[in-house]
């Protein structure tokens, strides 16, 4: 590949602040993603950059950023596919930003319980067991959310008003309710709420950009099909 200009939004309380833009220069091998380009950069031209990353293989959602204003995972984004002489890195909107490309997502989870059915191994099917003994054991994925927060970026409505429940959310509790329908009255009060589902309007844009394939969207309308008790429940 040719060389290759990747410019990044970068941010140090104190030191870059306000945050502006950096260019780094690098000839890429064919296969890299951004996250490669990144390690490459902190090792070589810039150590003190900020960045995260943990599964290098799309998930745990650390690594999401916007690539050219969109939400992308860095380390499934390959430079080669972007087809664009500069690359553009920033970090996710809607989510306070602690340095460069990392941004505290907590906000994610502060509605999800500890006891919802998302977080538990399933006993019928043995899981438990499966994820705590022997040399055979195995991960099993409870979910397809992997908390990227690519979608709450993405939402026109969730970046206009910071009380919005967001996509990811609203995808949580819709999936709780249909795997655990005596949670429906409790939940579908807090996703009814006037910074709930009825804010949401219907952009599409998170499930556009959810690496994973949740289709956020989906699961908001089943919520409103809930409360108006139109269509199909989810
Ligand atoms: S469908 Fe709703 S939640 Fe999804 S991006 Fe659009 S406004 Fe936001
Ligand atoms: S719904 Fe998709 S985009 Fe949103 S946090 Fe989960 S994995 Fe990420
Ligand atoms: S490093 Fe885990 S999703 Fe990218």
């Amino acid at each position: 590949m040719r060389s290759l200009e990747i410019k990044i939004s970068r941010f140090k309380p104190g030191v870059i602040d306000p945050p502006a833009f950096f260019t780094y220069e690098l000839t890429p091998a064919p296969a890299w993603t951004v996250l490669d380009a990144l390690e490459q950069i902190r090792i070589h031209q810039e150590p003190s950059l900020m960045y995260r990353r943990a599964c290098h293989h799309a998930s745990c959602g650390t690594c999401a950023c916007t690539v050219n204003g969109v939400e992308r995972l860095a380390c499934r984004t390959r430079l080669a596919d972007l087809q664009t002489p500069a690359i553009t890195l920033e970090p996710l909107r809607c989510f306070q930003r602690v340095g460069d490309l990392v941004t505290v997502r907590s906000a994610l989870f502060q509605f999800i319980q500890p006891d919802w059915s998302c977080l538990q191994p399933d006993d019928k099917r043995g899981d438990r067991d499966l994820l705590l003994s022997g040399p055979d054991r195995t991960i099993t994925r409870f979910e397809n959310c992997i908390e990227c927060g690519c979608c709450v970026s993405a939402c026109p409505v969730a970046r206009s008003n910071r009380h919005f429940l967001g996509p990811a959310v609203l995808s949580a509790v819709s999936r709780e309710i249909k795997k655990n329908p005596s949670t429906e009255k409790d939940l579908l009060t807090l996703a009814a709420a006037p910074d709930g589902e009825p804010a949401c309007r219907r952009a599409l844009a998170c499930s556009r950009v959810c690496p994973t394939g949740v289709y956020p969207a989906r699961h908001i309308y089943a919520l409103r099909d809930r409360r108006t008790g139109t269509g199909n429940k989810p």
